[in-house]
């Protein structure tokens, strides 16, 4: 990983105004909103996103918050329903996430995404966020700027300490008001609670004027389009292969050439940013055998290798 001089900004207009420059040459930037710090990159810049991944060291690839500066930016990338629209008026900007479905031609990065067709969207409520996504001008992929196992960041010198060496810049915004994460409700199907946090989930029951449905109701089929956070195409896998056998669809890496290739130069990052497209890719080709080449098992790769191995895990 590569080491980076860390800029620490103020929030004013000279920070802000640095920090999307940073934003827009696909940098890292921390900023603070009501909830905790986010660890901030474009959402529609595969290798920006990418880098986000490696930088928390996450060992795999969950889905994303898309920030947005407002509701009319956030309704250019998802579809909102009755239920999705009463709670964004009522609490954004705030600590609440919605998980929406994508429209068509959206251009976020799969990465964000993970591949699936919801989007998760929020608007926080904080002067510096506000700024930065107005200064940026596009949605901000942000999950808490803490390394990956480690609590969320609820100050700058929280993020210089976990994740100093790998971002480009944090925003020093002073102590976050709520210090926990937002609420996430999916309002795909039937208002579903994904996470509690910072706005309770008894006031959004008295706005919807109907309870949430809870991960684990028994009510609640457990679809993997509807709440399943992970994606995996519809082809047989076959890992660690460095052939494929004649019924296969071979999925490259570096030298290993195939009818796809991750990263022909074996850049993790860049075969992180092509992951999900890859995926598609095969489904679109309708390969019902994929043979995967071996992809190294540190940084990024440890997390492209547990997508990849779940993806290739026995399914119902
Ligand atoms: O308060 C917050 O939400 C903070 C600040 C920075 O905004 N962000 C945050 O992000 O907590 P993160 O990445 O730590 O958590 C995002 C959560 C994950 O649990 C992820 O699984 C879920 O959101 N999520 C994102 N997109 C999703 C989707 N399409 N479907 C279901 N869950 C999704
Ligand atoms: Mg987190």
């Amino acid at each position: 990983m590569m080491k980076r001089q860390l800029q620490r900004l103020r929030p004013d207009t000279h920070g802000i105004t640095t920090a999307a420059t940073f934003l827009r040459a696909g940098g890292l930037v921390s900023f603070p909103t009501e909830t905790v710090y986010g660890l901030g990159a474009n959402a529609c810049d595969d290798a920006a996103v990418a880098r986000i991944y490696e930088a928390k060291g996450r060992p795999s690839f969950n889905p994303l918050i898309a920030h947005l500066g407002s509701r009319d930016a956030a309704e250019k990338l998802c579809r909102f329903n009755q239920d999705a629209k009463a709670l964004a008026a009522a609490f954004w900007p705030g600590a609440l996430t919605l998980v929406l479905p994508l429209k068509n031609g959206a251009k976020v990065s799969k990465l964000v995404t993970a591949g699936l067709e919801t989007l998760a969207v929020r608007m926080p409520d904080h002067p510096v966020a506000t700024a930065l996504l107005s200064a940026f001008d596009g949605p901000i992929a942000a999950p808490s700027a803490n390394p990956s196992g480690r609590v969320s960041p609820t100050t700058a010198d929280h993020v210089v300490a976990g994740l100093g060496d790998r971002i480009d810049a944090v925003i020093d915004g002073g102590p976050c008001k709520v210090g926990v994460e937002s609420t996430i409700v999916s309002c795909v199907d039937k208002p579903a609670l994904l996470r509690a946090g910072g706005i309770p989930v008894e006031a959004l029951e008295a706005c919807l004027g109907q309870s949430l449905q809870r991960p684990g109701d028994p009510s609640v089929p457990v679809s993997p389009g509807q709440l399943a956070s992970h994606y995996a195409p519809k082809g047989k896998m076959r890992l660690n292969a460095r052939h494929a056998e004649a019924d296969e669809v071979m999925l490259g890496f570096g030298p290993v050439e195939g009818d796809l290739n991750l990263s022909r130069s074996g850049d993790l990052i860049e075969a992180a940013a092509n992951l999900f497209a890859c995926l598609h890719r095969l489904d679109e080709m309708q390969a019902s055998a994929i043979a995967v080449s071996p992809i190294p098992d540190t940084g990024l790769g440890r997390a492209i290798n547990d997508r990849l191995r779940r993806a290739a895990a026995p399914r119902d």
